[in-house]
């Protein structure tokens, strides 16, 4: 047997002993690469002497050509056992029960649900979101707001103030949602319709009150915004959010320094059968919100001519209308992290509250 056909049969024997795609590309590096057998082979035909290259050259190109044929036959060869091999393996078992998967164990925290509700039910009004900082300066938590300096008001809110910075300014923990508002005038041209949500602060703790709580506040503005406009809208948003066909609401004049008149306004209830409320029927009133239209000074503050606009605001507080919809006794229980609590009045985040599709069922 020549040296060529010893040198053949042996890396044949390699290639069809390789057993998976880098043994058979370890053959070919061997066999065909820069310093392979074959190649050093190929090489060496530069110092032969013409008979001798006569001879060899033919020898060794066949003798390389059934190689790379046979190498990339095995290569396929083997590629294709791999999918099958995967094929098999990866094979699911359609008859198995679905695990349930993280998704569908974690739970939506009612204040979030409650927000997800509102913003769907306005945004359905053609209403955006807007948001604000919690860390307010005075001017947008007041000033702007047409509290004058040292009126009560401002004491009314059990503010949590900040320490003072370099330059004396003392910036406090907002008290409400309003200083959106000046903001949003500040950024934007009417008409505006916007509601915002968000976490607000109050030194201020027990059963009901939390020191942080969550308010939604919503703001028309335009030319011919009117109280008529506000109630539609009130009623409209009670309707959805209660999931009710009507509602009787009661509008009691009110203060605010930032609307003029102001309202806080009740909504009919039947408080008789335990902590969660029945709207829409009953005796009981409930008092959800205030509201009213935007003080002529507000709209001065947030760049707006109220010779030429005009508009009207509310803001209402969350946690309580969340424990009262949905039947938890304590508010404190929201903001414990308890995951026994928050799997038993939590919601699944795969039900996305809509209109057409259910708000909170
Ligand atoms: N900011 C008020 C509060 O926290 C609630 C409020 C009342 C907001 C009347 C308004 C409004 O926009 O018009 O007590």
């Amino acid at each position: 047997m020549s040296q060529y056909q010893t040198l053949e049969t042996s890396i044949m024997a390699e290639i069809l002993a390789s057993a998976d795609e880098a043994a058979i590309e370890a053959v070919r590096v061997a066999a065909l690469g820069k310093k392979g057998s074959v190649s050093e082979l190929l090489k060496g035909l530069g110092k032969m002497s013409a008979e001798e290259r006569q001879e060899a050259g033919p020898a060794i190109n066949g003798l390389k050509a059934r190689i790379a044929d046979a190498i990339a036959a095995r290569k396929s060869q083997l590629r294709d056992a791999a999918i099958t091999e995967r094929l098999a393996r990866e094979t699911v078992d359609v008859s198995l029960p679905v695990r349930s998967s993280p998704a569908e164990r974690g739970r939506i925290h009612p204040i979030s649900q409650i927000v997800d509700e509102i913003t769907a039910i306005f945004a359905d009004m053609g209403f955006a979101i807007a948001e604000g900082p919690d860390i307010e300066t005075d001017h947008y938590n007041f000033t702007a707001l047409n509290f004058p300096d040292g009126h009560p008001a401002r004491e009314m809110h059990d503010t949590f103030f900040l320490q003072p910075d370099e330059s004396g300014e003392r910036k406090v923990l907002r008290t409400h949602t309003s200083p959106v508002q000046i903001r949003t005038m500040e950024a934007e041209s009417p008409p505006i319709r916007i509601v915002i949500p968000g976490k607000t602060y109050r030194q201020d703790s027990d059963a009901t009150h939390s020191p942080m709580f969550h308010q939604v506040e919503g703001l028309v503005i335009d030319k011919t915004a009117t109280v008529g406009h506000l109630r539609w809208v009130l009623e409209e948003f009670c309707k959805s959010f209660f999931e009710v066909d009507s509602v009787t609401m009661r509008f009691r004049p009110s203060f605010f320094p930032f609307t003029e008149p102001s309202f806080e306004v009740d909504i009919q209830c039947d408080r008789s059968s335990g902590p969660v409320v029945k709207f829409g029927e009953g005796s009981d009133w409930m008092e959800i919100l205030g509201c009213g239209m935007m003080h002529p000074n507000v709209l001065r503050a947030g760049g707006l001519d109220p010779d030429e606009y005009q508009g009207f605001a509310w803001g209402m507080g969350l946690d309580r209308i969340a424990m009262l919809k949905y039947g938890m006794p304590d508010l404190r229980d929201f903001f414990n992290a308890d995951v026994r609590w928050t799997s038993h009045y939590g919601f699944r985040p795969l039900d996305m509250p809509t209109l057409f599709g259910g708000l909170s069922a």
